[in-house]
């Protein structure tokens, strides 16, 4: 069996692909939101961070389990290494964010300083979601292959 869609391992993949990036677009509004009113959270925006990287790191560990991989195409199976191993990097940085942006005294300028950090963050975190749809879309329908081939 190769890689297919529809009920399969790869379709929830990808479906949760699209759960997170709605995650993403409601940190969002409500970044625009506090922005426009001109009062900054600081405190707020790190706790709403915080079920983001849950999501997150759950969605990790199962491309992590390799379901999804181990049966596509040998280049499919490479990219997805190379993809897995910025996972760590990701958590790490938005760890460092949450801490910072809940800390007593927030670590930061201002709040547009702020927002600049969580969107050069979120922008990461897209890149890589968005890489990994590519490659596994285009693996679907092509079967398994190895090395040698
Ligand atoms: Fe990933
Ligand atoms: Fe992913």
């Amino acid at each position: 069996m190769g890689i297919t869609e529809g009920e399969s391992d790869v379709g929830k993949l990808l479906s949760e692909h699209h759960e997170l990036l709605e995650h993403i677009c409601s940190v969002r509004d409500w970044v625009g939101g506090v922005t426009e009113l001109g009062m900054p959270r600081f405190g707020e925006l790190g706790s709403r961070l915080i079920p983001l990287r849950e999501e997150l790191a759950l969605h990790f560990a199962e491309e992590e389990s390799g379901r999804y991989s181990e049966e596509a195409p040998f280049d499919t199976r490479e990219k997805m290494v190379e993809l897995r191993e910025q996972h760590q990097e990701i958590l790490h940085q938005l760890d460092l964010l949450i801490g910072s942006l809940r800390a007593k005294e927030p670590e930061f300028r201002s709040w547009q300083a702020a927002v600049e950090r969580v969107e050069s963050l979120i922008a990461d975190i897209c890149h890589h979601e968005r890489q990994e749809t590519t490659v596994i879309q285009s693996a679907v329908g092509r079967g398994p292959r190895t090395s040698a081939e």
